[in-house]
């Protein structure tokens, strides 16, 4: 295993014991590609959602967000064409019964070629992808020997599409009940609810609705942990532009989106744009922010120019009028849309790869090392930890007086077993970037010992300052 392989190894044991991620039903040995979030997970992510809900919101006058529901009509999915393409090209083994998405098959076998034989096997097979040529892509499996996992064996059948929407019934009789869909995507919530939005807000074009929300979708190769789950949940955004801008709003929300993660203090050399080779039937331009996990470049972020595709079909399946009057031009017309859509999953697992650390502390005199989340500190699930010295001489009902003072503000946490160093070590591990320490001292001066995460610097300030000090760094 590569170090890489080893460090994400380490990245989901680490999820696991500090109460971050969980697999699904796990007494029950667990649910594929289904995960839950645990006590710090589910605050980090949260987090996450507000950063972006905040940025996308509140500092866009000409946006505003929306919650629609999970469950929608099923002509929509007709008009969205999801069900007639929403779908994978599929090979199964006939030996080990095992699906595979052809793309997957092939970037796995890619992976094991050296570069340049890996990236001309990619290549033939964007082509191949592109044209939709089923019989290509199974010649080129065949040609390569590509074997399955399970059976070892290159007894292959043929390629077929394969729908990744999830069905169930509406209604309680099965007669009478109807099939619709888990959703899986937000926007088309976002679509059918442009109308409503345009004129309850009065909104003029150029304007946006924001949604975050849950989406599903039968992957049928999950992988990478919460990289590619069944269910997730997306942070979308339509932009509604006059027809013939949309090129440049492309460009804008592209850069505007680079920008948002990279206000998150990444190091931009992690991130890179990515063109779409093969485009989704509903647009004209398509490109993917991707990110440099422990196991390669990976999309986070799809930017998208959707054209009038999603308003006219619904204007067309509906059959109401879908359009907008811009008084700018005294013209009606169906608006374009450029979409930004993130993972909010795969930010989050984007978030831990980038923070965690392992480091070596050792001295001369002694082994030492720490496990650290360097996390951006307004992302952080805990922003300040404090710690009395000892259990008594009234440390602990100070420290729980500076607790009552913060905790209206952000989330802190009191601990007062173990040593203070074993103390910080287990805020380390969470990424809490503030440790207070109250000790006999500050009963004499009103002084603290605030200690930093990444430095691990300390130093003593006024205990009446210690809540400015956390506040100007996670606004
Ligand atoms: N509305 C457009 C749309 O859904 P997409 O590229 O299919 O576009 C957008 O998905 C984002 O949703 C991706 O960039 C990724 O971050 C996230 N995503 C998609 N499928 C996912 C899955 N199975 N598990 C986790 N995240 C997923």
């Amino acid at each position: 295993m590569s170090t890489d392989q080893n460090k994400f190894q380490a990245i989901i044991s680490h999820c696991k014991e500090y109460g971050f991620v969980f697999q699904s039903s796990e007494i029950y040995d667990g649910l594929s590609a289904v995960y839950d979030y645990g006590q710090y997970g589910a605050e980090l992510k949260k987090n996450i959602k507000d950063y972006w809900w905040k940025s996308m919101t509140q500092l866009h006058e000409n946006i505003v967000g929306i919650d629609a529901a999970i469950f929608m009509h099923p002509t929509t999915w007709k008009a969205s064409g999801h069900v007639d393409n929403f779908s994978d090209p599929m090979i199964d083994n006939r030996d080990s019964n095992k699906r595979y998405r052809v793309d997957h098959l092939i970037e796995g076998h890619a992976e094991t070629l050296p570069e340049a034989a890996g990236n001309a096997l990619l290549a033939q097979m964007d082509e191949l992808l592109k044209e939709n040529d089923f019989a290509g892509l199974k010649s080129l499996i065949e040609e390569n020997k590509i074997k399955c996992s399970v059976s070892g064996t290159v007894n292959w059948t043929e390629v077929r599409q394969f729908n990744l929407m999830f069905s169930t019934q509406l209604g309680s009789v099965t007669e009478e009940a109807s099939e619709i869909f888990l959703r899986p995507e937000t926007a088309q919530g976002i679509f059918v609810n442009f109308l409503n939005v345009q004129k309850t807000g009065r909104m003029k074009v150029p304007f946006g609705i924001a949604q975050i929300g849950k989406a599903f979708r039968n992957e049928i190769v999950a992988r990478q942990f919460i990289f590619r789950m069944r269910e997730f949940e997306q942070m979308e955004m339509q932009f509604f532009v006059r027809p013939g801008t949309q090129q440049e709003w492309y460009e804008k929300w592209k850069e505007e989106r680079m920008q948002w993660h990279l206000s998150l203090g990444t190091d931009p050399a992690k991130y890179h744009f990515k063109d779409h080779i093969k485009l989704a039937h509903y647009a004209d331009a398509a490109v993917d922010i991707e990110y440099e996990f422990p196991f390669g470049f990976k999309e986070v972020e799809g930017i998208h120019s959707r054209t009038d595709f999603d308003l006219k079909q619904h204007q067309e399946y509906s059959k109401k009028k879908i359009q907008y009057f811009d008084t700018e031009i005294n013209q009606n017309y169906v608006p374009y849309v450029i979409e930004t859509s993130i993972g909010l999953d795969r930010m989050f697992l984007l978030t831990i790869c980038n923070a965690y650390e392992e480091q070596d502390l050792s001295t001369p005199e002694k082994q030492d090392s720490r496990v650290v989340l360097k996390l951006p500190a307004k992302l952080a699930p805990v922003k300040l930890a404090v710690f009395p010295l000892t259990k008594k001489d009234g440390l602990p009902e100070a420290a729980k007086i500076l607790i009552d003072e913060c905790k209206k503000f952000f989330h802190c946490y009191y601990e007062e077993k173990d040593s203070i160093g074993k103390r910080y070590r287990r805020q380390d591990a969470i990424g809490t970037p503030f440790c207070v320490t109250i000790d006999h001292q500050t009963k004499e001066d009103g002084t603290v010992t605030i200690r930093h995460r990444d430095s691990m610097e300390q130093e003593r300030v006024p205990l009446s300052e210690v809540r400015n000090i956390v506040l100007n760094k996670i606004m």
